[in-house]
């Protein structure tokens, strides 16, 4: 890597060091303790994700860095302070919960920043660069990485504080998107060291929807999805904060759902199933999904549901499987 890249992991090493200080062991970073603990996160935790905090000071990076020997122009570069219009700098963290962004390999060349008194946007992160795009990179595949290996499993989370609390409740396998929707590229990595994904987005309408892109980003890079049954809008941390650690593993990760009950549940949506019409046309998506499964057993598994819930005979349905089939090839 270039000199530049180089500079701005060091820097980037400084700062999580610094703001992990501040956060556990003085008055500085006192706020943002208390945020975090009201929150239910622990010492443990703070160490193991080192969670820091950037205090409302506005050139207090800034300073720190300089005096380290780092030059404004590289700061810029590293997403970590804003050009004024006067050609000021000011630091871009301020009043923030810190979440480092590890690369791959564990080391930080990002930074997460949670508002702590309501202030806008909720969540600020580094500016991309050379060293830091988002669609290449998951929230904890570093730590999480082992542990996907040896469940051929993975979670796939929308926040830091999902991937934080899951991991509090014991599940070690967990990732997250950076703000943005699943990329391709981040389809792909999962794919190398997993087959089985579990998507565990926000159970609200845009969580659902979300949901409904990645998993078949997922898919169409060869991974098997499931989808975390969560209750209408909570998300996986507030989830855990209200039914507790076991319960989330129990009833939201074990009890995942296939790609196909949560397919059949999300177009159901779109239809007024107590018209006949629509009744017919929802029918007929479901059944054309259901004919591409290439497992027999699977087929008539989701069949019989089918018929129980529709009130139509098993050999109907199947005999319209086969008539799709034949189309399909
Ligand atoms: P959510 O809005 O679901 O946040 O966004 P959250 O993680 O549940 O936040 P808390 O619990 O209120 O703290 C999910 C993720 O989307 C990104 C962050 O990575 C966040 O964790 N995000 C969200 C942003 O980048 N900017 C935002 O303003 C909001
Ligand atoms: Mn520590
Ligand atoms: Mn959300
Ligand atoms: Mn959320
Ligand atoms: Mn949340």
């Amino acid at each position: 890597s270039s000199k530049q890249e180089l500079d701005i992991l060091a820097a980037y090493e400084w700062l999580t060091k610094l703001y992990h200080h501040l956060i556990r062991f003085t008055k500085d970073g006192k706020e943002g303790y208390q945020y975090l603990r009201d929150r239910g996160i622990s010492d443990e935790a703070i160490d193991t994700f080192q969670l820091g905090f950037a205090p409302n000071v506005r050139d207090f990076t800034v300073q720190f860095l300089k005096k380290k020997g780092f030059n404004e122009a590289l700061l810029v570069n590293a997403g970590l302070v804003s050009l004024q219009n006067d050609n000021s700098v000011i630091d871009r963290f301020r009043g923030r919960v810190i979440f480092p962004i590890r690369n791959h390999i564990g080391k930080p060349i990002a930074f997460g920043g949670r508002s702590i008194a309501g202030g806008e946007p909720k969540y600020l992160n580094s500016a991309e660069s050379e060293l830091f795009q988002k669609g290449k990179l998951l929230y904890n595949f570093d730590l999480a990485k082992k542990h996907i290996r040896k469940q051929n499993e993975v979670v796939l989370f929308e926040g830091y504080m999902d991937v934080i609390s899951s991991y509090q409740a014991g599940v070690l396998n967990g990732v997250a998107t950076l703000g943005t929707s699943l990329t391709e590229s981040q389809a792909k990595l999962l794919k190398r060291y997993v087959d089985t994904v579990i998507v565990c987005y926000d159970g609200d309408r845009a969580g659902v929807e979300a949901t409904y892109k990645a998993a078949n980003i997922l898919r169409k890079a060869g991974c098997q999805v499931k989808v975390a049954n969560l209750e209408n809008g909570l998300d996986p941390d507030t989830y855990i904060q209200t039914y507790g650690g076991e319960a989330f593993k129990n009833e939201v990760i074990k009890a995942s759902n296939t790609y196909l009950s949560f397919y059949m549940r999300y177009m159901r949506k779109d239809f007024n199933l107590s018209l006949e019409s629509d009744r017919l046309a929802y029918l007929d998506i479901i059944l054309n999904e259901l004919a591409k499964l290439e497992s027999v057993v699977e087929r008539e598994y989701y069949v019989r549901e089918i018929s129980k819930e529709h009130n139509l005979s098993v050999e109907s349905l199947s005999s319209e499987i086969e008539s799709i089939r034949d189309k399909q090839g």
